[in-house]
């Protein structure tokens, strides 16, 4: 069956932005989702409390390769209080919208860049309780319908 993507999705995973590896980088997350085998890896350069480069590497599906493609470019020159607060219903309106059976890839895409800058902090020394309390309840739960309540 065909699944209807925007044309901003196909045009992020026909073009995907930031793609590749930092090799210096400050922070690096890998996450997979159990059921569907896809994995992201996301590399964050910080300085002065800002993301100064961010890349990633993702095998997986199209929105999979969208969402990081679009969860990159959000956070990219953004402070890192700004990507903490990145949710994954962000990354979808900002890809004017997944099919529902792909929304758990844009969850990957946020708890990507959150397992990122959850091993920034403890680069630092920094454990941040609220970052690895969401990273515990894993990749599986959609943060769009409690963030309106
Ligand atoms: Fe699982 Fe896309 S099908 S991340």
């Amino acid at each position: 069956m065909a699944m209807d993507y925007s044309e901003k999705v196909m045009e992020h995973f026909a073009h995907p932005h930031n793609v590749g590896v930092i090799e210096d980088a400050d922070g690096v997350g890998e996450v997979g989702n159990a059921k569907c085998g896809d994995i992201m890896k996301m590399y964050l350069k910080i300085r002065d409390g800002v993301i100064e480069d961010v890349k990633f590497q993702t095998f997986g599906c199209a929105s999979a390769i969208a969402t990081s493609s679009m969860a990159t470019d959000l956070i990219k020159g953004k402070p890192v209080e700004d990507a903490l607060k990145l949710t994954n219903q962000a990354v979808v309106e900002a890809l004017d919208g997944l099919p529902a059976v792909k929304v758990h890839c844009s969850v990957l895409a946020e708890q990507a860049i959150k397992a990122a800058l959850a091993d920034y902090y403890k680069r630092q020394g920094i454990e941040n309780e609220e970052l690895n309390a969401c990273l515990a309840c894993g990749a599986e739960h959609d943060h769009g319908a409690e963030d309106e309540a």
